[in-house]
């Protein structure tokens, strides 16, 4: 998978973390996975389930611009804030995390990226599990998943999976957080009886397929 990445703490570096749901180490991580992506030429687009503001996004967007990449960015969310907890989600953090937390609208994501100068990403305003087939690129180079809650993070491996090219790589955020529990039940699962190799690195699991 990815090595030590320079553009990836340079631009960490010059530009700011705009919301406390990323943090530098894991942005440098997920940008190190895209670049190799990009690098190795991988058949396909970049999606993010789970964009919120941008924070990621951003980064995204400012990596691929920076390599001179011509692929398309989608950015998922609800802009309605987090669903409701599953079973699955239970954790001593109890009610942290409620329904219609961490809600923001479309305009705002926007406008992120027009004070930032960029373009904004291909924006789907849909709970994962209303997207319908189109919604999603044919082939998939690299997918960042954030979607908090194990409903969120299952639904989104079970779009993306199918989709991602040969070599190409998913990240998932959330994984081994104790208050999220959710989020490592759904990578655990669905990888389960597969025989593909999952790192795990600052909360991150990072799978590459075969
Ligand atoms: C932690 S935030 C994402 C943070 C973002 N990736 C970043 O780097 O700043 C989680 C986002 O996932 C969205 N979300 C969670 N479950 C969802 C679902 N089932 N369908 C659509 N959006 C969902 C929420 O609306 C929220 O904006």
């Amino acid at each position: 998978m990815a090595s030590k990445s320079a553009n990836a703490s340079r631009l960490i570096k010059s530009y700011p973390i705009i919301s406390t749901q990323m943090d530098s180490k894991r942005l440098e991580i997920i940008l190190e996975q895209l670049e190799s992506v990009l690098d190795n030429a991988i058949e396909g687009d970049i999606v993010e389930f789970g964009c919120y503001e941008g924070t990621t996004t951003l980064f995204m967007r400012r990596l691929l611009e920076e390599v001179s990449s011509p692929k398309a960015l989608h950015a998922y969310d609800s802009f309605e804030g987090l669903p409701a907890k599953s079973i699955e989600d239970a954790s001593v953090a109890g009610s942290a995390f409620k329904e219609g937390e961490l809600r923001v609208s479309k305009r705002d994501l926007l406008y992120n990226f027009k004070k930032a100068n960029l373009k904004p990403p291909i924006i789907h305003k849909k709970w994962f599990n209303q997207l319908q087939d189109k919604d999603v690129p044919d082939a998939i180079a690299f997918a960042f998943l954030d979607g908090d809650f194990f409903n969120s993070i299952k639904v989104s491996l079970e779009i993306v999976w199918p989709k991602l090219s040969k070599q190409g790589i998913v990240v998932i955020d959330d994984y081994m957080r104790s208050n999220l529990p959710g989020a490592t039940r759904a990578v655990d699962d669905f990888f389960n009886d597969m025989t593909i190799k999952t790192k795990h690195q600052n909360n991150l699991a990072i799978v590459q397929k075969n």
